[in-house]
């Protein structure tokens, strides 16, 4: 990682902030997006102390908007001339109960609008800095056990999380498009921070985590394994290994669909392409 360049949202504390450190150890650039500013300034004031030069800087970045990802990407940019790796870990649990509450428009959206959108948002402003990276770049997505698991009190986090599990399969033909490519690891690692969910409390603090060191190894890999793309990569107390997609359904493919899907694949690797030249195009203009 040395003098690549990490973008990291929610990094101004809890995983985002581990994982600003740890790289920040291998001598990579950080670039941290979050709405906690003065934590997230005091980290990389340390960073920049340490290194006596400019290695590190913060940018307040809400990462359910499109303009804060634009500008916590162009800042990036601008500053260390390209982006490398982006991990996009900005995410609350706090509204993750919400079937008897209140019926609350903004109760109800904004787990889904930082969890999934923000996900959503992020990816698409990244690939439009990382497609033009010339050497192999990766987007990784921090997802959760709840991305497959489903505990009642956790109900709306666990459907933002399963989400953006799908948002990351759906997009792993992108390194037949361009030289990024995207995974999302599934972890349980601290506190989950939001005791409005008991009874699960007890439970919730009763289950095993996985251990910091686990989830950089999964890192690791979304980093450096060329090949890896599309995957949901859990990170358990045992260690890291892939989640398997589901099977095809059988009755839903004929040899007609089979030759028609094949020829699609092609097709869809063109279209896509043309479609990235006139986004990138669209973006350096505005
Ligand atoms: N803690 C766990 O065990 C656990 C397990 C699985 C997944 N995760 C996921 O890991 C990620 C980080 O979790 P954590 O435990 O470090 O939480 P945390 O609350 O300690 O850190 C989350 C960070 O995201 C930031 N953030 C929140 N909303 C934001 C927004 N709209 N825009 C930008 N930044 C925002 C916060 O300010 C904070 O700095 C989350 O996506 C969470 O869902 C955590």
């Amino acid at each position: 990682m040395e003098n690549k360049t990490i973008v990291i949202t929610g990094g101004s504390r809890g995983i985002g902030k581990t994982v600003a450190e740890t790289y920040r150890q291998r001598k990579a650039n950080i670039v941290i997006g979050d709405i906690r500013d003065a934590e997230g300034e005091k980290l990389v004031a340390k960073m920049n102390e340490e290194a006596g030069a400019k290695v590190a800087i913060y940018v307040h970045t809400d990462v359910s908007h499109y303009e804060d990802n634009r500008h916590l990407f162009r800042t990036a940019e601008s500053e260390f001339n390209r982006v490398d790796v982006a991990f996009l870990n900005a995410g609350i649990g706090s509204t993750s109960n919400t079937l008897f509450a209140p019926l609350d428009d903004d109760r109800e959206e904004s787990i889904f609008n930082v969890d999934l959108i923000g996900v959503v948002k992020g990816t698409k402003v990244a690939l439009l800095h990382m497609a033009k990276n010339k050497e192999d770049s990766a987007i990784i997505i921090n997802a959760s056990t709840c991305s497959f698991q489903t505990p009642p009190a956790m109900s709306a986090y666990n459907a933002a999380k399963h989400g953006v599990i799908g948002w990351v399969r759906s997009l792993d033909f992108l390194p037949k498009v361009c030289n990024v490519r995207i995974n999302a690891n599934t972890d349980l690692m601290t506190d989950l921070g939001d005791r409005s969910i008991e009874p699960y409390w007890k439970v919730a603090d009763a289950l095993p985590r996985a251990s910091m060191k686990t989830l950089i190894q999964a890192i690791d890999i979304c980093i450096k394994n060329t090949t890896k793309s599309g995957a949901a990569i859990l990170v358990l107390p045992d260690g890291v290994s892939d989640f398997p997609r589901p099977a095809v359904f059988e009755s839903t493919v004929n040899e007609a669909t089979n030759k028609a899907l094949e020829i699609y694949k092609v097709e869809m690797v063109e279209q896509y392409k043309k479609e990235l030249d006139i986004a990138l195009k669209r973006y350096s203009d505005n």
